[in-house]
């Protein structure tokens, strides 16, 4: 006959006092056969080592997942810290820049309804760069929303180079990757010389984006006629037309700064 008894198990456990080189005397339990529990300090150790190690493979594995994100949203290296937390505002317009900044980002799903756009215009060095990488990075860590950032040009010879017959990426591919992304952060416009053709392009990716609403953050060093005048008139009005503002960044280089 099987009793309780014959499967080794104790109706009542064993106890005995064991003792544990690292935290001396405890109280063992058996409750089946001749196993006796551990030091329960030894066990609790262990128990949160693991948890610790686990919670920071988690960390780890976020943090990878987070520098792709921002490898594939093309933001470039040295920005890859910069935030909005970390912009410096020492002056009325800096303020008044960053507040801008804060609001886009904190209103950006509206934005994404109104395809509202905003044009950062000023001298080298003022951060212009700086606070669009800070919106952007906010939007894709709070909403996780799409950011493409690029100069234009990159943007104009990644369409231009699906001209070529070896090209694995056809052109609507091209302009779609600049098209798809909830914001697009298009810098140093009028960086280079705009011939038509890329005025063109540029045109394709702006109108797309404006036909279906999608904000877009244009740098420039240059001012405000000047940046009408490169993007043609016709880019120009359908991005006030969606209330599109000018932030001038009018004040000294941070770089100067730095090197003074
Ligand atoms: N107010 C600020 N607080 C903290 N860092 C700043 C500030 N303004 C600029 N910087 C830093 O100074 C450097 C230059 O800024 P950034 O590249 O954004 O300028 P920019 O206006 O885009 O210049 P450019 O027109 O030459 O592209 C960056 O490293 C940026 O992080
Ligand atoms: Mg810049
Ligand atoms: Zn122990």
């Amino acid at each position: 006959m099987n009793t309780v008894a014959d499967m080794g198990l104790h109706t009542t456990p064993k106890t005995r006092t064991d003792k544990c080189d690292t935290h001396g005397p405890f109280e063992a339990r058996c409750f089946i056969g001749s196993i006796w529990s551990k030091c329960p300090t030894c066990s609790a150790e262990a128990a949160e080592k693991k948890k610790e190690e686990r919670e920071a493979k988690e960390r780890e594995d976020r943090r990878q997942v987070w520098m792709r994100k921002i490898g594939e949203a093309g933001i470039p290296e040295r920005f890859q810290n910069r935030s909005l937390q970390s912009f410096v505002a020492e002056t009325e317009q800096q303020a008044r820049a960053l507040a801008f900044a804060q609001d886009y980002a904190d209103r950006f799903d509206q934005a994404l309804t109104t395809g509202r756009s905003a044009l950062f215009i000023g001298r080298p060095g003022t951060g212009k760069t700086h606070l669009a990488v800070g919106i952007g990075l906010r939007i894709m860590h709070r909403d996780s929303r799409t950011v493409l950032f690029t100069t234009v040009m990159r943007a104009i010879r990644r369409v231009k180079d699906t001209w070529s017959r070896e090209s694995r990426e056809s052109e609507t591919q091209a302009i779609a990757a600049l098209v798809f992304p909830d914001l697009l952060i298009l810098d140093e416009i009028g960086v280079q010389f705009g011939s038509d053709t890329e005025r063109l392009i540029l045109f394709d990716v702006l109108n797309e984006r404006y036909e279906k609403r999608r904000p877009t953050l244009l740098l420039s060093n240059l001012n405000i006629d000047e940046v009408k005048a490169y993007l043609g008139e016709r880019v120009f009005d359908r991005l006030r037309e969606d209330g599109g503002e000018a932030i001038v960044f009018d004040w000294a280089s941070w770089r100067g700064r730095i090197a003074a």
